[in-house]
């Protein structure tokens, strides 16, 4: 299992808080203050060390952890996060810990901090007046810590730890999932803007690497009228850990002109005959979906000896 283990050191919050938001993104995963890590990380295949910049005494904690309880990260993943004020000092540090824990392959990424005087210790307060007299700054609040900028860190921890390492050729991946998307025909559509999210149980059908999704209208049509970008899930009912099998396509949406020739074709495609639909008293709409990702779980790739869950890019 994939599982991603999280040590953050951090004096005022601010490490803990990139730990927190993290977390569940990468989850399964397991978050701790280095004060109480595990002395054994066995059960992990991924570690993420978050440490804000205290000049010299940066990831100090962290790094006597490691020394004392022998910890190896040879054969795990791992991802050096830095929390401070200064990228500079920041890109410094990450460079300096990533030859200390020998993993120069690890990714290494900066989040700016912040630094309340009021939330000080004295000695610390002390250390910064000192500094901030020197550099000739006012002494006084410094950064901005930006919740979006973790938000975006989460996405590429997540895209780092969970690029699949066993991967069958493109052309099985593809023929697996448009298999499935035949054998099916009803999906979740989720569109939205903003806090205006829908996610719509609907008919659809797999043609010719897009889906197509015929509807008298509705409330998505809000979502679709502000943002073209859609998410599909198409899934089996979980029965165990054994056989999982859950697609989801992320692409852009397009609602086709009526009366336009792949309008026609869709509805053709549907048995649907075009003089009954132009005598309706409505206006028939049909949603085109163009895939840009699909990320798949599905138990049958372990079984073929690959990771169970696969992702397509279509070109
Ligand atoms: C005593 C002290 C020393 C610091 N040294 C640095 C530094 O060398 N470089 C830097 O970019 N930020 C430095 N900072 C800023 C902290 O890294 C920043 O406030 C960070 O958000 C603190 O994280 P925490 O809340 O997780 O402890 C220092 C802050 C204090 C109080």
């Amino acid at each position: 299992m994939n599982v991603t283990l999280i040590l953050y050191e951090s004096r005022y919050g601010t490490g803990k808080r990139v730990a927190n938001f993290i977390c569940p993104v990468l989850g399964p995963a397991k978050f701790f203050d280095i004060d109480d890590a595990p002395q054994d990380i066995k059960h992990y295949s991924n570690v993420v060390l978050v440490f804000s910049l205290y000049g010299y005494e940066s990831c100090k904690k962290i790094l006597n952890y490691m020394e004392e309880n022998q910890i190896d990260f040879s054969k795990k993943k791992v991802a050096l996060v830095c929390v401070g004020l200064s990228k500079k000092d920041g890109e410094k540090e990450l460079y300096k810990i990533k030859s200390i824990i020998n993993k120069e392959d690890a990714l290494c990424e900066f989040i700016e901090g912040e630094m309340c005087i009021n939330k000080l210790s004295k000695d610390d307060k002390n250390k910064i007046e000192v500094f901030c007299n020197k550099v000739k700054i006012p002494f006084g609040d410094l950064g901005k810590f930006n919740e979006d900028s973790v938000l975006e860190l989460s996405k590429k921890l997540r895209e780092y730890f969970n690029t699949p390492k066993f991967i069958p050729p493109t052309n099985i991946t593809k023929k697996e999932i448009e298999d499935f998307l035949n054998r099916k025909n009803t999906c979740t559509l989720a569109t939205g803007y903003e806090d205006y999210i829908r996610s719509t149980p609907i008919e659809y059908e797999y043609y010719d690497g897009n889906i197509y999704i015929i509807s008298e209208g509705g409330l998505k049509f809000i979502g679709l009228s502000k943002n073209k970008k859609v998410c599909i899930c198409v899934y089996e009912n979980y029965t165990n850990m054994n056989n999982l099998c859950g697609l989801q396509i992320s692409g852009d949406a397009e609602v086709l002109q009526p009366w336009c020739e792949e309008y026609i074709q869709a509805l053709n495609r549907k048995g649907l005959k075009i003089e009954n639909i132009s005598k309706l008293p409505f206006d028939m709409n049909i949603i085109k979906v163009i895939p840009d990702k699909y990320e798949f779980l599905y138990s049958k790739f372990k079984n073929l000896g690959f990771d169970s869950k696969q992702i397509y890019i279509p070109k």
